[in-house]
């Protein structure tokens, strides 16, 4: 077995021969290990436009989770491979829906509500829900743009099908004014609205994520007891009584910027993953930054992505014969390519 010395060596080497042909976007919630190899680093949206930009790399090696390399496969042509170093890496989000059961929704509501509903997804779902987005009219939403896409939806129809999470879409329809009252949670598993149907305009699908679900309000109100002058700043994927209660509330991006940008100093407690939560920690010296549960929140199918499966990615392409090809179906990818491209046109 080789040292991670060695590894290292080994990863920068093929860097090296390869040079603009090989491409590795690192989410930001990739091990320090991982990203300290990335070409580009970023929140899911500057990921999947960094892929869209890229024309010229025959080899792209994804360092985040399975919908993103998908994404990644769509945006990029024909001549361009995506890589997924492990195949475990998906995200237990995107994988709360799925097509049947979206299929079979779909056929519910619109026979309850007529055309009046748009559906719009996160990007944190497969490429056979961002096709049947797309072929419905409707676009995908990442964390940082889902507020100008509701809002472009909601100049479309009467109505939105929110995929697949729940919190992400509560949390930003009550941003823009929507009251709780008019929305409704659709339960895949028993196939009913749950809720106030009649004058529902938000349909959320009942997905979560486990990860950012772990921040509660008992980890905030022991902040506030214990630090009071501590900010607390949130992803959008935590519940909505944790956003409510919580000082700022963004996206992977917007967290790092609002803690970059801030005075020595200050003190902040951060409800997101693990690995960004440290690398935000040491990255700024100059301020107080804890983890807002204080057992700290890994993504564990992101930490599947590690140095050997890196250096294992790699290797098989230096040897030509790339492992763990990531490729949409040619149909699938046309129309899932509508909803990402109504998203990034908006
Ligand atoms: P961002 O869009 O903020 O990168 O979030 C992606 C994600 O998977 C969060 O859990
Ligand atoms: Fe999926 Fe949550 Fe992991 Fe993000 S943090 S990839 S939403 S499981």
């Amino acid at each position: 077995t080789w040292s991670t010395e060695e590894i290292e060596k080994r990863i920068r080497e093929i860097k090296k021969e390869f040079g603009s042909r090989l491409f590795i976007p690192g989410h930001h919630y990739q091990k320090d290990e991982v990203i300290q190899f990335a070409d580009c680093t970023g929140d899911s949206l500057q990921l999947a436009q960094a892929a869209a930009d890229n024309k010229e790399a025959e080899h792209i090696v994804f360092c985040g989770v399975h919908f993103m390399a998908e994404t990644a496969d769509m945006l990029t042509g024909d001549h361009q491979y995506v890589y997924l170093p492990d195949m475990r890496a998906g995200c237990s989000m995107a994988d709360m829906a799925n097509i049947k059961q979206t299929e079979r929704a779909w056929e519910r509501l619109t026979a309850l509500y007529g055309d009046t509903i748009i559906p719009l997804t996160y990007v944190n779902s497969t490429a056979a829900i961002k096709a049947f987005v797309g072929r419905n009219g409707g676009a995908s939403v990442t964390s940082s743009n889902a507020k100008e896409i509701v809002k472009w939806a909601l100049q479309q129809k009467k109505r939105i099908l929110f995929l697949p999470d729940q919190h992400l879409g509560r949390n930003t329809a009550f941003d823009l004014g929507i009251p709780l009252d008019h929305m409704a949670v659709w339960n895949p598993i028993s196939e009913t609205l749950e809720g106030p149907a009649e004058q529902a305009t938000i349909l959320l699908w009942k997905g979560h994520c486990s990860v950012h679900e772990k921040f509660t309000e008992k980890n905030i109100a022991h902040i506030r007891k214990t630090k009071p002058d501590m900010k607390i700043i949130v992803h959008p994927e935590c519940t909505h009584e944790v956003v409510q209660l919580a000082d700022l509330a963004g996206s992977t991006k917007y967290i790092i910027e609002q803690i970059s940008a801030a005075e020595p100093g200050t003190k902040w407690a951060v409800g997101t993953e693990m690995n960004l939560v440290n690398r935000l920690i040491s990255s700024n010296p100059d301020k107080e930054i804890v983890s807002l549960n204080p057992y700290m929140c890994p993504c564990l199918t992101m930490n599947r992505i590690d140095l050997p499966h890196l250096l294992w990615s790699l290797e098989a392409i230096a040897e030509g014969k790339g492992v763990n090809r990531i490729i949409v179906e040619k149909e699938e990818a046309k129309q899932a390519v509508l909803a990402l491209n109504r998203m990034l046109s908006i």
